[in-house]
């Protein structure tokens, strides 16, 4: 069993958690993640180390309520267990002297973005961050973010924060304003795409961290497939991070739809099951 040390609320339904894993702070790097499973009957969904505190033995995750496993997280409290915490999984990002590099944040995505380009400032990078997020309370780790950075720009879709559009837009300005050496890109699928899209065209390097569907974790259930220059991958043993300009999205957007229908179903057996309006009338 994992306990969860501390619990914050960094933004409207995403939390901040600390929990008690020595081993896996230990062993920990950036761009790595860990499955976790709540109880005995609970499903496994992989979340990125967001931070490790060495001394205390903490791994820190932070993610966004979008589901029935996430909901069910969420309703934990600070000294409450979880059953499996599994990690560190995946290769960790390569940190070395590029240059320029752009990191472009998506949503919860800046969870991973932070400690990388922490970790790519320390080696004499230029950090240029574009963050983007629907509205002004999504965007989390402002201050981490400013930090790490030295420029920053931010975008929302409603235009309550930085510029009213999205992070592409942005992008596109910066691209033609300095010579960029690589690009490096968390968020939602639809904006690594466009990311890489734009990219591609201007023959800037692109490295993105893909999250497709993940099940064991370990490259035998083959839940995470996606492809990548034409080859067969599973994203938890050789990823999550690849070359942009080689992924196929079309295929990866297709496959994390899969289970639409029954994702829905858990949620509403989970809202029925914590209390719903309809149980309380
Ligand atoms: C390597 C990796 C790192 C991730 N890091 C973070 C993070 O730091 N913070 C964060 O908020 N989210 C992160 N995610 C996404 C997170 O795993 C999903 O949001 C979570 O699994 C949703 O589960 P759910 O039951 O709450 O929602 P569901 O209703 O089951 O699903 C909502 C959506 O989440 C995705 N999803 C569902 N199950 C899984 C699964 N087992 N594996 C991957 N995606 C799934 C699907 O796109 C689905 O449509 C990461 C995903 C990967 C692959
Ligand atoms: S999660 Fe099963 S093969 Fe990657």
């Amino acid at each position: 069993m994992y306990k969860i040390i501390n619990t914050e609320e960094i933004g409207p339904k995403i939390k901040s958690y600390e929990i008690y894993a020595p081993n896996i702070a230990k062993n920990a790097k950036v761009g790595q993640f860990v499955i976790l499973r709540i109880n005995d009957t609970g499903e496994r969904i992989p979340l990125t180390i967001a931070g490790t505190n060495l001394e205390k033995g903490l791994v820190k995750i932070i993610f966004q309520e979008v589901g029935k496993t996430t909901m069910q997280l969420a309703s934990l409290s600070a000294g409450e267990c979880i059953k499996d915490f599994m990690g560190p999984l995946g290769y960790p990002t390569e940190i070395k002297k590029y240059g320029t590099l752009v990191s472009v944040a998506g949503g919860v995505g800046v969870a991973g973005v932070v400690p990388v380009i922490k970790e790519l400032k320390n080696v004499g990078n230029k950090i240029i961050t574009i963050v983007g997020a629907r509205c002004k309370d999504l965007i989390i780790l402002k201050d981490e973010l400013r930090q790490q950075s030295d420029s920053i720009f931010f975008a929302t879709n409603d235009g309550t924060y930085g510029i009213k559009g999205y992070v592409t837009d942005i992008l596109k300005e910066v691209i033609n304003k300095e010579k960029i050496d690589i690009v490096y890109a968390i968020g939602p699928v639809a904006m690594m795409k466009s990311v890489s899209e734009i990219t591609r065209s201007k023959n800037i390097k692109t490295i993105v961290s893909l999250n497709p569907i993940m099940v064991d974790g370990t490259g035998m259930c083959g839940a995470c497939r996606v492809t990548i220059n034409d080859e067969t991958k599973f994203a938890c043993v050789d990823g999550p991070e690849f070359d942009a300009s080689l992924v196929n999205w079309e295929e990866l957007i297709s496959r994390l739809g899969l289970f639409k229908n029954l994702e829905e179903i858990a949620i509403n057996k989970f809202k029925h099951n914590q209390g719903c309006n309809c149980c309380k009338k």
